[in-house]
């Protein structure tokens, strides 16, 4: 029995230098009441000046970016493998006309990783979606050539204006033909306005508990509306989260689609896909949702041999500091045992054999 570890991120040296750069959100810095730690600031606002400075974005260090790092966590908590995947926010941030050159840059540099790894990683490329498609494309194209690459990482913008846009279509087709996998994750969150005057005492746990699942769960169910999955059967998506709170509300998005009169008047009720079809065919989901009740939901939407374990490391480290061990790795093994309900063939795939079948990991 192996473990594989699909959702674990990554920020490669080029990338720190980058953000190091930077002056806007995305970017590293220290601030004048702290100046021996560098603070990480990816998400959108986290900079505003009221926020408190133990949620100003995050304390970053080489967790962030040695691959040493990494490979001592993996063998600290048992994981015999990982798919690394650059953290948000991607390359969504980058010039247009630099985007295509930053992209294949990255790809190569995290490919090198894990050709360095004595077969311990594999990777999720990045897509480099400032540019115009067929940028786009040509990257899909090429990253069959990267050995270690199993798919791509993407948030929920798309060129800009969700993944339920049209222009999408010639990057979802040569996703598709190329057999790359999209991992979507979150990034974006919801408006801040939605989490009240009081958000500065909650530190980040609104956006992080609740902004990022509902983002997905919105960037789906747009993917969902539009058909893309009924253009592109064979199409899949690997669902950051457990699916969002997509397992959750299968059920009322197909009760709100069956009694819409608009779409029923402008015939796109009759021969589309149901999400349940879709959700067994063409998504998988991580395990990262850190309890039986969600897991067992991601089990009866997609099947047990969809789901696919993750730590979201480097995020969530233990508040005791370094060395100890990760609750948050613990808590979801412990879910994945618990779901599992002493049916070992089931708690097998879900910790690695459906990572190493669906990835075609060595
Ligand atoms: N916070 C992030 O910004 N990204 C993650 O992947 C997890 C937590
Ligand atoms: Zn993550």
């Amino acid at each position: 029995m192996k473990v594989v570890d699909i959702h674990t991120h990554v920020y490669p040296p080029s990338y720190v230098s980058l953000l190091r750069s930077r002056q806007t959100v995305p970017y590293i810095r220290t601030f004048p009441d702290a100046p021996d730690s560098s603070r990480l600031i990816i998400l959108p606002g986290e900079d505003d000046p009221s926020t408190p400075s133990t949620s100003r974005g995050r304390p970053v260090g080489p967790d962030y970016w040695d691959i040493s790092k990494k490979i001592a966590f993996m063998d600290q908590h048992g994981i015999d493998k990982s798919v690394i995947s650059l953290a948000n926010p991607w390359l969504d941030f980058i010039a247009p006309e630099e985007a295509g050159e930053a992209a294949r840059k990255i790809n190569d540099e995290v490919n090198e990783i894990c050709a360095n790894s004595s077969g311990r990683l594999y990777a999720f490329a990045a897509l480099p979606l400032s540019a115009k498609a067929e940028v786009v494309v040509k990257e899909v194209e090429r990253l069959g050539s990267l050995k270690y690459i199993r798919g791509i990482i993407m948030g929920t913008s798309g060129l800009g204006q969700g993944l339920d846009d049209p222009a999408l279509d010639p990057i979802y087709a040569a996703l598709e033909k190329n057999r790359q996998l999209i991992f979507l994750h979150p990034h974006y969150g919801l408006p801040s306005s939605v989490y009240g005057p009081r958000a500065n005492e909650y530190g980040h746990v609104l956006p992080l508990a609740l902004g990022f699942p509902l983002e997905t769960t919105i960037a789906v169910t747009r993917m969902l509306l539009s058909g893309v999955w009924d253009r592109f059967k064979g199409l899949d998506v690997l669902i950051a989260h457990s699916g969002g709170t997509l397992p959750f509300l299968a059920g009322r998005i197909e009760s709100c689609i069956a009694h819409d009169v608009h779409l029923k008047k402008h015939g796109k009720i009759e021969g589309r896909r149901p999400v349940w079809d879709i959700l067994k065919k063409n998504i998988y989901l991580d395990a990262v949702i850190y309890n039986e009740v969600g897991l067992n939901a991601a089990i009866e939407a997609s099947g047990a041999d969809r789901l696919m374990f993750g730590t979201d490391h480097p995020f969530f480290p233990p508040l005791e500091g370094e060395g100890s061990e990760w609750l948050s790795v613990n808590t979801n093994y412990a879910a994945i045992k618990a779901a599992s309900g002493g049916k070992e063939a089931m708690a097998d795939g879900i910790l690695g054999g459906n990572a190493i079948r669906v990835l075609r990991l060595d």
